[in-house]
Order: C-alpha cells, then sequence, then structure tokens
C-alpha cells in the first residue's frame, strides 16, 4: 500500500514535469497487433418459407404420324334431292291435286254425318273409322268423324331410298268381307278395295229363314217363318251395298257366271286417276280418257266412246227391273229403282240379286263388261225375258 502512494506521487510530480516541459514530434505507429482469435459459429436460423412453383417446362416435340388406315367401303348414292322429291312436292303439284280432290265425292264426305260415326259403317266412311280400321283396332264407333283429307290414303314415306312412290296407308292384298276370297289388285289399288267392296253376299239373304214382325211400339210381335223356296228381301238397302266395284272387276259376286276381262288386271288408279285434265284423272277419280287411249286407240271423247256400251247395258237394265217391280222385288223413285221388303220366289231373287249387283257396281257395264253383261242374262233367263 505504501508503495501505491508512494508510486502515485512519483507519477503526478513527473506529469507535472512534463506538462511544463514543450511538445515533441508523434513515435512512429506501432506494429500490426495479432489477428484475434476467430468467434465461435453462430447459432443456426430457422428454415426459410418454401418457394413458389416454378412455370411448366415448354411441350414436347410432336410424335411422328401413325400409318393410314384402310380406305372404307363407298356407300350407296343418295337419290337426287331436289329432282326426286319435287316431281311431286312442288307447289304447283300440291295446288292441282288439291283442285282435283275438291271435285270428289271422297272430299265432299255427302254421308259422314250418316255413316261415318257408327262401327259397321265408319271404316269405309270417315277419316278416323279408316285410320282405326287400318291400325287394327277392329269396327268402333267413332266420336267426331270428319271427310277424307289427304292423310286417309297416305302415311308417311317411311324411307326415302330406293324408288319413292307416294306413301299409301296400306297396299295389303285385300280379304273380301263377304266370303274371305283374297284379291290383290293391280297398281296399288288394293288401297281402294278396302272400301270399293260388297258389304253382303247373297248368302246373306238366303239364309233368313224368319223375321219377327214388329208392334207400334217397336217390339217383336209375330214371327213370321219364309215359306220353302223363297227368299226374304228385309230391306230397302238390300243387295252387296254400293261399291261392289273390286268384287265386281274380278268377276264375283252375282249368281251364274263368273270371269274376269281385260280391264280386271289393271287395278282402280289406273282408270281412275291416272292422266289428269282440268276436272278429270288423278285426285278427281273421275276416269279420264287419256287412261284409255294406249289400249283402246285414238278415241276423243269419253261420251261418244262409252255411250253406245253403256246405254245397251242401260236398256237391259230397265226391262229387267221392270219385271223386278212386277215381282214386288223393287219400286221405283222417279227413275230410281231400289229395294221392297218382300218375300219372292228364289228365281225372282236371283234375279233382283244380280241386277242390285250391276246398279251397285255403278260403272254400267265398263268395269268387267264381258262378267256385268252375264249376270243381266242371267236375271234375263231368270226372268223369262
Ligand atoms: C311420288 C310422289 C312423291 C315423291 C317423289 C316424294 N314424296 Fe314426299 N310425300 C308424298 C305424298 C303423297 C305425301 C303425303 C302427303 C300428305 O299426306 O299430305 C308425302 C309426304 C311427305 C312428307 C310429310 C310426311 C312425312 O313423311 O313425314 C315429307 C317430309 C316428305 N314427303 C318428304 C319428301 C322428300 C324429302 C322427298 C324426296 C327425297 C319426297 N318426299 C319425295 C309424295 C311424294
Ligand atoms: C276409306 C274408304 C275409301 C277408300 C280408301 C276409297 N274410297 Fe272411293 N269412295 C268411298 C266412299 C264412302 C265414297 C262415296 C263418297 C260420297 O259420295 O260421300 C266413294 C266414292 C268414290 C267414287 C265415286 C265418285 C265420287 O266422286 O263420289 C269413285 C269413282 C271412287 N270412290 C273411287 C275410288 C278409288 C279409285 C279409290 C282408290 C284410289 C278409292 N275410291 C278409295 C270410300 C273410299
Ligand atoms: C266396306 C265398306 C263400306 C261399309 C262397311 C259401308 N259402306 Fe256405305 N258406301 C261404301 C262405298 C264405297 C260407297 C260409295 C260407292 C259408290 O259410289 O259406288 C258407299 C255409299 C253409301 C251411301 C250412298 C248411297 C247412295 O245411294 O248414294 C250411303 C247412304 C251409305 N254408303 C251408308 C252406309 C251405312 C249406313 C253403312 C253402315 C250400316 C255403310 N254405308 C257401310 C262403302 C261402305
Ligand atoms: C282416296 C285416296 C286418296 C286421297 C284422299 C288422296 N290421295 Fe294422293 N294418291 C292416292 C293414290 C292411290 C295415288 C297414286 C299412287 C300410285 O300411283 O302409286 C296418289 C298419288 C299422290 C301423289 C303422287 C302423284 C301425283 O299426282 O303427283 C301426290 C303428290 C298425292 N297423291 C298427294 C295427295 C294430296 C296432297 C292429297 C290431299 C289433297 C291426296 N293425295 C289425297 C290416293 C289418295
Ligand atoms: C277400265 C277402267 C276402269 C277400271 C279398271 C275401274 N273403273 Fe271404276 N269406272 C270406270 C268408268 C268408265 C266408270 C263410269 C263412269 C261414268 O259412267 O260416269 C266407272 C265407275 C265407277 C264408280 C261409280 C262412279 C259414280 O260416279 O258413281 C265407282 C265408285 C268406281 N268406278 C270405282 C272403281 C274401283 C274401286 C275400281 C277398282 C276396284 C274401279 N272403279 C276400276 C272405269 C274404270
Ligand atoms: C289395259 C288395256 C285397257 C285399258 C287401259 C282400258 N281398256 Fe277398255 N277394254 C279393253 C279390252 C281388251 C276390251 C275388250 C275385252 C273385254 O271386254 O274385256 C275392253 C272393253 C271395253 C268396253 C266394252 C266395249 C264393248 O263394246 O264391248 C268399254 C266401254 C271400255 N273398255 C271402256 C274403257 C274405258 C272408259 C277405259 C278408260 C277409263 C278403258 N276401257 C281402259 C282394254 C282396256
Amino acid at each position: 500500500m505504501l508503495k501505491r502512494v508512494l508510486f502515485s506521487g512519483v507519477m503526478v510530480g513527473l506529469m507535472l514535469i512534463f506538462t511544463v516541459s514543450c511538445e515533441g514530434p508523434p513515435g512512429p505507429a506501432g506494429p500490426a497487433g495479432q489477428d484475434g482469435l476467430n468467434g465461435s459459429d453462430g447459432i443456426n436460423g430457422t428454415n426459410g418459407q418454401d418457394g413458389e412453383d416454378g412455370q411448366n417446362g415448354s411441350d414436347g416435340v410432336d410424335g411422328s404420324d401413325g400409318v393410314d388406315g384402310q380406305d372404307g367401303q363407298d356407300g350407296q348414292d343418295g337419290a337426287d334431292g331436289n329432282l326426286t322429291c319435287l316431281s311431286c312436292h312442288t307447289r304447283a303439284n300440291m295446288a292441282s291435286i288439291d283442285e282435283l280432290f275438291a271435285l270428289s265425292g271422297h272430299y265432299a264426305g255427302s254421308y259422314v254425318g250418316y255413316a261415318g260415326s257408327r262401327a259397321s259403317c265408319a271404316r269405309c266412311h270417315s277419316h278416323e273409322g279408316f285410320i282405326d280400321y287400318v291400325a287394327g283396332y277392329g269396327d268402333e264407333d267413332v266420336a267426331y268423324p270428319s271427310a277424307f283429307k289427304c292423310g286417309t290414303c297416305h302415311g308417311d314415306h317411311r324411307s326415302l331410298e330406293d324408288d319413292i312412290s307416294a306413301p299409301l296407308q296400306t297396299i295389303e292384298a285385300i280379304t273380301l268381307l263377304v266370303d274371305g276370297t283374297t284379291l290383290d289388285l293391280a297398281g296399288r289399288s288394293n288401297l281402294c278395295a278396302n272400301c270399293h267392296q260388297a258389304r253382303r253376299g247373297y248368302d246373306y239373304y238366303e239364309s233368313i229363314d224368319s223375321v219377327w214382325t214388329h208392334d207400334v211400339n217397336g217390339n217383336d210381335s209375330l214371327l213370321f217363318l219364309v215359306p220353302g223356296g223363297s227368299v226374304y228381301i228385309n230391306s230397302s238397302h238390300a243387295g252387296p251395298h254400293l261399291g261392289p266395284q273390286a268384287n265386281t272387276l274380278m268377276g264375283l259376286g252375282g249368281y251364274g257366271t263368273s270371269g274376269i276381262g281385260a280391264h280386271s288386271n289393271i287395278g282402280c288408279v289406273r282408270c281412275h286417276m291416272g292422266e289428269t285434265t282440268l276436272t278429270e284423272g288423278g285426285h278427281s277419280f273421275v276416269p279420264n280418257l287419256a287412261n284409255c287411249t294406249n289400249c283402246h286407240g285414238a278415241i276423243t271423247d269419253m261420251e261418244s266412246f262409252t255411250r253406245a256400251f253403256q246405254d245397251g247395258v242401260s236398256a237391259r237394265m230397265n226391262a229387267i227391273a221392270v219385271a223386278l217391280i212386277s215381282a214386288g222385288a223393287l219400286q221405283q223413285n222417279d227413275s230410281h229403282y231400289y229395294p221392297r221388303i218382300s218375300t219372292v220366289s228364289e228365281d225372282e231373287f236371283k234375279a233382283f240379286w244380280n241386277y242390285m249387283v250391276v246398279q251397285e257396281d255403278g260403272s254400267l257395264g265398263i268395269h268387267n263388261p264381258g262378267y256385268l253383261n252375264g249376270l243381266l242374262t242371267y236375271a234375263e233367263a231368270k226372268l223369262g225375258l
């Protein structure tokens, strides 16, 4: 302790001396000190956040083309669109069909109200009835019957390939109502024969062996037995019904004769439709002379062509009708003869029946000249004419 105090005093003295003496120039810098020791390693930092995804790499180069497959087979040629369709579907053609159709009884539908809704009549007398019949529903009442229209006879095209013809509801062969005979008429005329055929045969009348008479209230009153050897004509509508043309064309439906003629093989459409004028042929269904000329040659008008033949048939029918009035089988209203409810002999009935077939056929013999004249010959013989 003493030494330290002593030492401090010396130092203070020295410092005083030194301060009062003059300052000298600074000494040269000392040599650099030795490097310090390396510090120890720092503590590891915490992990950084994930970086964002990098951009997609660019597409690789396309592979080389595969080998071409073999060519498929060529399809069938389609029909030439416009040319084929426009042979029917032009405005002008459709308009002329509308005009001709408007002349036809099919369009007028005069009996639609009377017969178009009744189950036993509808298939031939209304659009709805025929469509139901073709669809196979059988005979049913029709609630709201209407006259024939385009779609009564026409269906739609099942296909527009191959041969395109007017689509029809049915062209199947028909089974005759009266006896189940199958007929297959030419020229797509089976359509017509569905309706234009007899509804009743003579055997229906032959089989009537008794009939009830009615009292004033319409109730059954007395049973009347038809005498042997006679036939009962039970209605003023008796006969095959209008339109036995399919039967007569093929030589069927009357007593005593049968037979096909030159017209039998051509169906209905060829004479009743075919070539058109402004009022005949086509959808008027009125026979047009141009449909006859390629068989009958250079004829110039229908009236003079058919007049003599039809007049001949009419004259024979009138003579037969007069005899049938005497027999009680027919009655007369102006120049129209129609059935009378009566009991007649078998021979008279046969004459009556053949007369009705020719009358209801409506062509005055033309449909099947040989056959229809043959029916009249048989009737004349039965009546002793
Ligand atoms: C031989 C005459 C005829 C030719 C050719 C014809 N059609 Fe028709 N087409 C008809 C008749 C007839 C109808 C029924 C008309 C009706 O009921 O009003 C009809 C109906 C149609 C209808 C409506 C009914 C349905 O099938 O859906 C179409 C669509 C039609 N035809 C398209 C065509 C096309 C397309 C072509 C040509 C590739 C063609 N027709 C060629 C006669 C023809
Ligand atoms: C759905 C039944 C039906 C079909 C199918 C039918 N008709 Fe008719 N046809 C009738 C009836 C019913 C009448 C009587 C029409 C009337 O006056 O009301 C008639 C009348 C006629 C007439 C008498 C003239 C007239 O204008 O009244 C001729 C001719 C005729 N049809 C021909 C044909 C021909 C040809 C075909 C086939 C292309 C045919 N019909 C198809 C039911 C039919
Ligand atoms: C198988 C088809 C068919 C059936 C079923 C049928 N008719 Fe007809 N009917 C016709 C045809 C076709 C005509 C016209 C034929 C002609 O003009 O030659 C016609 C014509 C008529 C006419 C006109 C007669 C005249 O004197 O001008 C009357 C009315 C008639 N039928 C009533 C009936 C009644 C009622 C029924 C049912 C009880 C009936 N029809 C059932 C096919 C049929
Ligand atoms: C009573 C039946 C019947 C009625 C109703 C009828 N057609 Fe037809 N139509 C036929 C028959 C049958 C053919 C001829 C088919 C054949 O020759 O192959 C025909 C042919 C046609 C054709 C092709 C031949 C032509 O003249 O260009 C057209 C289109 C046609 N009908 C349109 C109509 C239109 C539209 C209506 C209504 C306004 C109509 N038909 C009503 C029976 C009918
Ligand atoms: C050879 C030609 C020809 C053939 C085939 C033909 N008809 Fe006719 N049809 C006529 C002629 C002609 C008349 C008499 C017309 C007249 O006297 O005004 C007639 C008369 C008719 C009538 C009575 C017309 C009326 O105004 O009362 C009907 C209905 C009829 N034919 C339907 C048919 C049907 C259905 C077929 C087929 C089953 C058929 N025709 C086959 C030429 C033909
Ligand atoms: C496919 C050919 C052919 C066509 C189409 C044809 N006929 Fe005929 N027609 C004949 C032949 C063949 C006869 C005589 C043989 C017979 O009576 O069967 C005949 C007989 C007749 C007769 C009886 C003549 C007589 O004095 O005995 C009349 C009427 C007649 N045809 C009218 C017509 C009318 C009307 C048309 C057209 C709407 C027509 N025919 C279309 C071939 C045809």
